[in-house]
């Protein structure tokens, strides 16, 4: 396979104009640099990285539209974003709820606090809830095992949580949610 392709549609100047409007300025140049380069194709990694670092998910639009501007096939681009755990095809929520389940965190009830936020949140692990300010992931050791059990929402460590507390925990960031819209 040559390292770039033509664009093969007779409406290039349009898809490559959407294409850049979906991706933003700061992606397109990197595209464009990489593109110069001898194996665009070798950078789809560092490319899909810079998009979900300004998303934070790769939507099948923003795939899409690195396919045309890489000039890299939309299959390989897709298949390079499903087969890595670090990329997330889902948006995530402005929230990330990291749950320890350590060892420490375990044996001082880290599984009944998880309990209780899938039950608020009607979620489980890995998804988002509805309202698009959580999500749920579970985390190892995050270091601070003397306040165990451990949730870290965003920067935000908090230790010692019991299943009691979550309601009111999750009420602190959902005003806090309300208060930035
Ligand atoms: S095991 Fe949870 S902070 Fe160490």
């Amino acid at each position: 396979m040559s390292a770039t392709h033509a664009p093969s549609t007779d409406n290039w100047p349009q898809v490559e104009a959407t294409s850049r409007e979906i991706l933003g300025q700061d992606i397109c140049r990197f595209i464009d640099e990489c593109r110069g380069g001898a194996e665009p194709e070798s950078q789809l990694i560092a490319v899909l990285h810079r998009v979900q670092g300004k998303f934070g998910y790769l939507a099948p639009a923003h795939q899409d539209a690195v396919a045309q501007l890489l000039q890299v096939p939309a299959a390989k681009v897709a298949g390079v974003a499903s087969f890595y755990h670090f990329f997330r095809l889902e948006p995530r929520g402005k929230f990330i709820i990291n749950v320890c389940m350590g060892t420490a965190c375990y044996v001082k009830g880290a599984d009944r606090v998880a309990q209780k936020l899938i039950d608020e949140l009607g979620i489980t692990w890995g998804e988002t809830s509805n309202d698009g300010v959580f999500s749920l992931e579970q985390a190892r050791c995050l270091g601070t095992c003397g306040l165990a059990p451990v949730l870290m929402i965003g920067e935000q460590i908090h230790g010692q949580v019991t299943p009691d507390q979550v309601p009111a925990i999750l009420e602190s960031y959902l005003k806090k949610s309300r208060s930035e819209a």
